[in-house]
């Protein structure tokens, strides 16, 4: 029988870890995931040794596997634990997540950046309705927009001239919206200063912000970047350790060779491409619900994930709900759920957990890490 690391994650999500309530695919608990024909092999992270699923997960994992995929598959599951943290005057850099000491958000599980190479394609929406799609499927969610440039998020959820509170413990308490914890740099600072910031001082406002914030426990934290690829973008990327990054585009070749150009800046720094979305990719008109009309062109970014080798994660049809609801302060996928775009949306997410879970589950539980002074 011929299956792929896919159905193995998708067999693996009924493994509950009784101590924290959730999967261990969700947990990020399954690592060095190989599949070779008919034998599966993979490496359970616990969080200690002596935690008493140590003793059963093993056998639960194999069940599970044989359940779904067939008696015949051999299953070899080995056992690790967290890594200890390294000294405190040793920082470590790469991409993957957990590990780093100087990690700002530490109770974070995966860091999700949403960026565009060219302004105005659609990049907030589709954040904003990525990060509502995951709290929908009961994951916990944090949606952050670093565009201090134009910060469209406070906007965009109907929280507008909103300012967060700030707890005892001097923590940055995010605003919560539809079930999402909310921050947006439009709450701290004023835009029209910001236009002039330099590079340095972005990082530093970023870092602080993500760092003082008390973002308790989060399977995913999206974060909103400012379009481009120039310094800033790069510094904020660098500013976190991100899971892998989501590249909006429009089908038009002047979005696609940006877009082109956001794959190779990630690339540069080590973070997976989780994918690329398309959006207004098609007009349909309300009276013609059989018609597609595809106003910019028609599948460039599908072509442009294919020539680059990384997944595409879905197409969003243009639909006046869309700008509306954005305006109006509630996004599509809640406001109109039905809508074919909040469908797509839904979709597009599915696609982006299933490429996190895959790129989680392939990473090494001690991953190689470039270690660097400071
Ligand atoms: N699929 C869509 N259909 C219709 N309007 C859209 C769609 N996606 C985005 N828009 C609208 O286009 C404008 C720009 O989108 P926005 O998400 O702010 O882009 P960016 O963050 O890339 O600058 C907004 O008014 C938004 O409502
Ligand atoms: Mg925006």
């Amino acid at each position: 029988m011929a299956f792929t690391a896919r159905d193995v994650l998708q067999a693996l999500r009924s493994v509950v870890d009784p101590e924290r309530e959730k999967d261990i695919v969700r947990l990020n608990m399954v690592r060095n995931l190989t599949v070779e024909d008919d034998t599966v092999s993979f490496t359970v992270v616990l969080k200690s040794p002596t935690a008493p699923f140590a003793d059963k997960v093993q056998a639960q994992a194999t069940a599970a596997l044989h359940e779904a995929l067939g008696d015949d598959l051999t299953v070899n599951v080995a056992l690790d634990n967290e890594m200890i943290g390294l000294g405190d005057d040793l920082q470590v850099s790469g991409s993957g997540q957990q590990q780093s000491t100087d990690d700002p958000t530490p109770g974070v599980l995966n860091t999700i950046a949403v960026a565009s190479g060219k302004g105005g394609v659609g990049k907030s929406t589709v954040a904003v309705n990525l990060a509502l799609s995951l709290a929908e499927e009961g994951y916990d969610v944090g949606l952050i927009d670093t565009d201090i440039y134009g910060p469209s998020v406070p906007t965009m959820l109907g929280l507008e001239g909103e300012k967060p509170r700030v707890s005892e413990e001097r923590k940055i308490i995010p605003l919560q919206k539809y079930g999402l914890k909310v921050l947006s740099m439009g709450f701290m600072i004023d835009p029209q200063k910001a236009v002039i910031w330099r590079g340095p001082m972005v990082t530093k406002a970023i870092r602080q912000f993500l760092g003082d914030t008390d973002w308790g426990t989060l399977d995913y934290l999206v974060m909103d970047l400012p379009p481009g690829t120039g310094d800033i973008q790069l510094t904020i990327v660098q500013t976190v350790s991100l899971t892998g990054a989501v590249i909006v585009s429009t089908p038009q070749e002047v979005a696609l060779a940006d877009a082109r150009k956001g794959v190779s800046m990630f690339d540069n720094v080590n973070v997976p491409v989780l994918g690329i979305v398309e959006n207004m990719a098609f007009f349909t008109p309300p009276d013609l619900p059989d018609r597609k009309y595809y106003l910019f062109g028609q599948g460039g970014a599908r072509r442009l994930a294919q020539d680059l080798d990384v997944p595409f994660l879905g197409e969003i049809p243009i639909e006046q709900a869309v700008r509306e609801s954005g305006d109006d302060g509630e996004p599509i996928v809640t406001a109109g759920p039905d809508s074919a775009s909040a469908k797509a949306f839904r979709k597009a997410t599915r696609h982006m957990v299933d490429e996190v879970a895959l790129r989680n589950a392939e990473q090494a539980p001690s991953q190689q890490v470039e270690i660097l002074y400071r």
